[in-house]
């Protein structure tokens, strides 16, 4: 009657989540917190792959794991930790680095978009390996599921393939892990663009709801938010991008259908229409922020937390990695 593992991460790369990321990952952490064995970590060494001030990376990585809390991410229902507590991350990482092919590891989309970008000289090393790092992230907790979006499909095939490559030379040694690719149920997407995604790479954060910012920011945001030719609120995403979004907002958030929806607003103008899904957006994230911001006032008791997870967490991480030594003719 074991409870099937789960292990997540984000990184703390951002001042503040978005609406996006909450419905499309957060959300769902928090679904399997309740039956599952998850592990969730913020994983403060995959951000080091781009330069960011200390400071700033310090601040950063305490308020996404107050806002994961404040979101609903259950320290005592589940593990939360920072990925660098466990030193064996990377001791695995170099394991996993030691398996995959140069080839192999050239051809994750993700490295090439984001090396392109930069350019050769200013990618880091770690860019190349870090779905390697990855990789031990999940193996060394034995996950079964990896809740991750649809972007990250690739870096769970690679993590399966370097398991299944280790255990058939060296023995029976991790869970080969499924993706458990989030659903695009909600799919929410830039208030000024709302054919793209709700994305923190957007041109203008004007389109980008953001947890951390004030309730009057985000009415404005929304208020201001593009919408469609024609009066109707009706659900249209090819006709009706922008008014479709934001039901798609209002209906994830308050948890009424979206013909409900329509129903109610049929008749009523899209300035009535998008005050109302201001006022959803509004309650919903107001106390969330203020939580966030109330963990972060007792940083200590914050920290704390985070270190209790990172004993749980370490029970588990060192038991795999003395097996993979073990396998592997480490004298240990
Ligand atoms: N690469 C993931 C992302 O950018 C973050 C991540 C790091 C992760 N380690 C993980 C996700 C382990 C799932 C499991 O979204």
């Amino acid at each position: 009657m074991t409870r099937k593992r789960v292990l997540s991460g984000i990184q703390p790369t951002h001042d503040s989540f978005h609406l996006g990321n909450y419905l499309g990952a957060v959300k769902q952490w928090v679904e399997l917190q309740k039956e599952h064995d998850a592990f969730y970590c913020v994983v403060d060494l995959h951000a080091l792959t781009v330069e960011t001030d200390p400071a700033l990376l310090r601040k950063r990585t305490l308020v996404s794991a107050a806002q994961l809390i404040a979101l609903g991410v259950d320290p005592d229902k589940c593990t939360l930790f920072l990925q660098s507590h466990i030193a064996e991350h990377n001791q695995l990482g170099w394991i996993m680095e030691c398996l995959t092919g140069f080839g192999e590891a050239s051809r994750m989309t993700q490295f090439k978009d984001k090396s392109q970008k930069s350019g050769s000289d200013r990618t880091v090393v770690g860019l190349f390996t870090y779905p390697m790092l990855q990789a031990a992230d999940i193996l060394l907790y034995q996950a079964d599921l990896v809740p991750v979006g649809e972007d990250q499909r690739q870096h769970i095939e690679l993590t399966r393939d370097l398991a299944g490559r280790f255990n058939s030379r060296y023995g029976a040694t991790f869970q080969i892990p499924e993706a458990y690719i989030m659903k695009a149920g909600a799919k929410i997407n830039d208030l000024q663009d709302p054919t793209s995604k709700m994305s923190k790479s957007a041109a203008s954060m004007q389109g980008v709801i953001e947890i951390m910012d004030s309730p009057e920011i985000n009415a404005k945001k929304i208020k201001s938010s593009m919408t469609d030719t024609g009066r109707e609120v009706r659900f249209d995403e090819k006709e009706k991008p922008g008014i479709s979004n934001l039901l798609t907002i209002h209906s994830s958030l308050s948890g009424r259908s979206i013909s409900e929806l329509e129903n109610e607003f049929e008749g009523k103008g899209y300035g009535d229409f998008k005050s109302a899904v201001a006022e959803v957006v509004v309650d919903y994230l107001a106390p969330i922020r203020t939580r966030t911001l109330e963990l972060l006032a007792d940083e200590s008791a914050l920290v704390e937390i985070l270190r209790v997870g990172a004993a749980k967490a370490r029970v588990v991480a060192s038991e795999t990695l003395v097996k993979t030594y073990k396998n592997l003719g480490i004298v240990t």
